[in-house]
């Protein structure tokens, strides 16, 4: 078995824009020129995206139930798939709707475009915004952690166990393995 086709596009998509995020993001607060507010407009529009696609994407996992793991991966493995799994997906909506709740906390306008202009999401509280800001910064080292131990495991997958599981990602139906069967 493989991911629907949905859940594939949605993860590579969101792969290619998370990693972008990040980077962008350690960019912006690394500099004080000019680029800082061209940054920060590709920042908040992509940002927004980003969870718009979560909430698509946690409603196909719904609809679409991932192939079953292999019958022979060991218990601490199946249970730091499935941790790191609901991990990634509370990390996806989480970071975006703390830096929207930390602009609006902060009175600052959250624009996607020079004319349009999202609500606050809390009212104007410094206290509240130091927090946010805080744990966006936070948030964003654990998405990184995160997002790295899901590669290797990625590998560890493909390379070294070849058990199927990073095929039903690829799309590659593999012959022989328990992830591999149409
Ligand atoms: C998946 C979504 C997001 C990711 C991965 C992400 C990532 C990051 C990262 C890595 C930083 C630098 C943190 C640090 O080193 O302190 C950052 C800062 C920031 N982010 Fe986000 N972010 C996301 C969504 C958003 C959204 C939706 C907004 C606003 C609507 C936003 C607003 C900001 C602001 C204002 C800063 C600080 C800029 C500064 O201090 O110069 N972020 N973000």
């Amino acid at each position: 078995m493989i991911f629907a086709l949905p859940a594939r596009v949605l993860h590579w998509t969101m792969a290619v824009l998370i990693l972008a995020m990040l980077f962008v993001g350690v960019g912006m607060v690394a500099t004080v020129a000019e680029r800082h507010a061209w940054l920060l407009a590709i920042h908040k529009p992509l940002g927004l995206a980003i969870f718009v696609l979560a909430i698509v994407r946690l409603a196909v996992r719904l609809r679409h139930p991932p192939p079953p793991l292999p019958p022979d991966l060991p218990p601490l493995q199946r249970i730091a798939a499935l941790l790191s799994h609901w991990l990634l997906y509370a990390l996806m909506i989480a970071m975006p709707l703390i830096g929207w709740a930390m602009l609006s906390a902060g009175g600052y306008p959250v624009m996607l475009a020079s004319d349009l202009r999202l609500p606050a999401i809390l009212p104007e509280n410094a206290t509240a915004f130091a927090w946010l800001r805080a744990a966006h910064g936070a948030f964003a080292y654990l998405l990184f952690l995160t997002i790295l131990a899901h590669l290797g495991a990625a590998l560890y997958h493909g390379l070294i166990r070849r058990d199927g599981v990073l095929d039903a990602m690829l799309g590659r139906v593999r012959r022989g393995s328990p992830r591999g069967e149409e």
